[in-house]
């Protein structure tokens, strides 16, 4: 029987054996998979790694990582108590936007992450990332509201509950946002004790 975390690093290593977008991985340094702890209740995702992302394997370690890492701490919780990940899992080349197909691609992934991680709560980056969950999203009017949904899995479906963020990096150099994002955040210790599990 394995573990969470073996079967994290297997879906590891599946997006490299599978060959998932070549295009991208020829040009990026290296996988960026996931960030934190496979038993976490909060699962954060964003849209590709960026240059320190790539550099260092690791979601969020850039500036935007930063500011993710000060709200975390402002609701008390720490990096390694939750898991963060993004959707595409390669850097796009002098950081353009994913294309549709590589979401595509990649979001088969995602959900095993997801199914194995099977956390109370689901944060979205972004309003790219938000729309993988909830195509109707209108980020402006719908962030901060959580929503429940079912994700279809390999065998069966299960219910999950999507909190729709603005991106970090988009926050930072917006004031407006910047405070928005903020005040959303501090709603998830509310979200999270009203989700029963
Ligand atoms: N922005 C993202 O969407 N993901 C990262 O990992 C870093 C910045």
């Amino acid at each position: 029987i394995m573990t969470k975390q073996q079967l994290l690093d297997q879906i590891k290593a599946d997006i490299i054996t599978h060959n998932v977008c070549p295009n991208l991985a020829e040009q990026a340094t290296q996988l960026v998979f996931g960030d934190g702890t496979s038993d976490a209740d909060i699962v954060f995702i964003g849209e590709a790694p960026g240059r320190q992302e790539d550099e260092q394997g690791l979601p969020f370690v850039g500036a935007s990582g930063k500011f993710l890492s000060e709200m975390l701490a402002s609701i008390h919780l720490k990096r390694e108590q939750v898991y963060i990940t993004n959707i595409v899992k390669y850097r796009p080349p002098q950081n353009r936007d994913p294309l549709p197909e590589e979401k595509k691609e990649f979001l088969p992934y995602l959900i095993k992450q997801l199914d194995v991680i099977r956390p109370k709560l689901v944060v979205t980056l972004g309003r790219h990332s938000g729309m993988q969950f909830l195509p109707e999203l209108h980020i402006s009017t719908h962030h901060g509201q959580p929503k429940r949904m079912h994700l279809k899995l390999e065998n069966g479906e299960t219910q999950i509950v999507i909190l729709p963020l603005y991106h970090p990096a988009a926050a930072l150099y917006n004031g407006g946002q910047r405070q928005t994002l903020m005040d959303d955040f501090a709603l998830i210790p509310h979200i999270l004790e009203k989700i029963r599990k």
